[in-house]
């Protein structure tokens, strides 16, 4: 049953966009007991460079969908699964630089294909909410910018991911420098001692890759969705839910009568 959250004042208060969902609340359990009511599965990635607050918000959003009784499986990359956990773990104390960025992306990619395998697709089969610290748009995005080429990149895609595709990618965008700043706070706290391979880069790469996210968000508006990441967290978070009901449908929309949860 659902006890706290937005989604029941939001359908009374807002009421442009939202009498369907106020009524589907009202049917479905928001204010009842709930029973019978199992959500459809979607998939979110969240993008950005370093700093962003991508960690911050998701699960500021993760809260706010389990509020709603939403099953919600956070996971990352690269990793998210035990096999691309290992390969992480190569790839961030920067053992693989050495290799190249093809061999580099070909690595992420494998970690990807695991993670899909073992993480995603299950979760996602049983009806739940997968939200994915990082995704396809990484590769493109960081290994494109260390010279990788788009046509090498696409295989590697073809091959990890196939045809599965993000409901929704949020790409949280702040200027470079506010994100090495926010980096800059984290040394302070930990002597410098845990920035990884790719956030030692200078800022002018951090910019090169912001301007790759923005034409990826240009190319793929219907997927894709920028925030304002320079802003209060708060205020951030309150932004995307909004995003995910405007693209997504509210909430409450996702909720059938079906026990098995399993994605139409
Ligand atoms: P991580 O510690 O997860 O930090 P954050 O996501 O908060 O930046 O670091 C992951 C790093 O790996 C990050 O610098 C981006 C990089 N990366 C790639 O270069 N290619 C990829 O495909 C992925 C998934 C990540």
């Amino acid at each position: 049953m659902v006890t706290g959250g937005r989604c029941p004042y939001k359908c009374e208060t807002n009421w442009q966009g939202r009498i369907a969902a106020t009524w589907i609340c009202g049917v479905s359990g928001w204010f009842g007991d709930g029973k019978d009511t199992i959500l459809r599965g979607q998939f979110i990635t969240f993008e950005g460079g370093e700093g962003a607050g991508k960690s911050t918000q998701i699960s500021r959003l993760a809260d706010y969908l389990r509020r709603c009784g939403v099953d919600v499986v956070i996971t990352r990359e690269p990793g998210g699964s035990p096999g691309a956990e290992a390969v992480r773990h190569v790839l961030l104390s920067g053992a693989a630089e050495a290799l190249g960025p093809e061999t580099e992306a070909i690595l992420f990619s494998a970690a990807r294909a695991d993670h899909i395998a073992q993480t995603i697709e299950p979760a996602f089969h049983a009806g739940k909410w997968v939200l994915c610290d990082r995704f396809i748009d990484s590769t493109r995005v960081y290994q494109g910018e260390s010279g990788v080429q788009p046509a090498f990149l696409k295989k590697l895609e073809a091959v990890a991911v196939g045809r599965l595709s993000p409901d929704l990618t949020l790409i949280v965008d702040i200027p470079p420098r506010l994100g090495f700043k926010r980096i800059a706070g984290r040394d302070e706290l930990s002597g410098g001692a845990e920035k990884d391979r790719f956030e030692r880069e200078t800022l002018e790469i951090h910019s090169n890759r912001r301007d790759r996210y923005l034409d990826i968000a240009r190319a793929e508006p219907e997927r894709c969705a920028v925030v304002d990441g320079s802003r209060k967290p708060d205020e951030v978070a309150e932004a995307i839910i909004e995003i995910v009901e405007t693209r997504l449908g509210p909430i409450a929309e996702s909720v059938t009568s079906s026990r098995d949860g399993v994605r139409s």
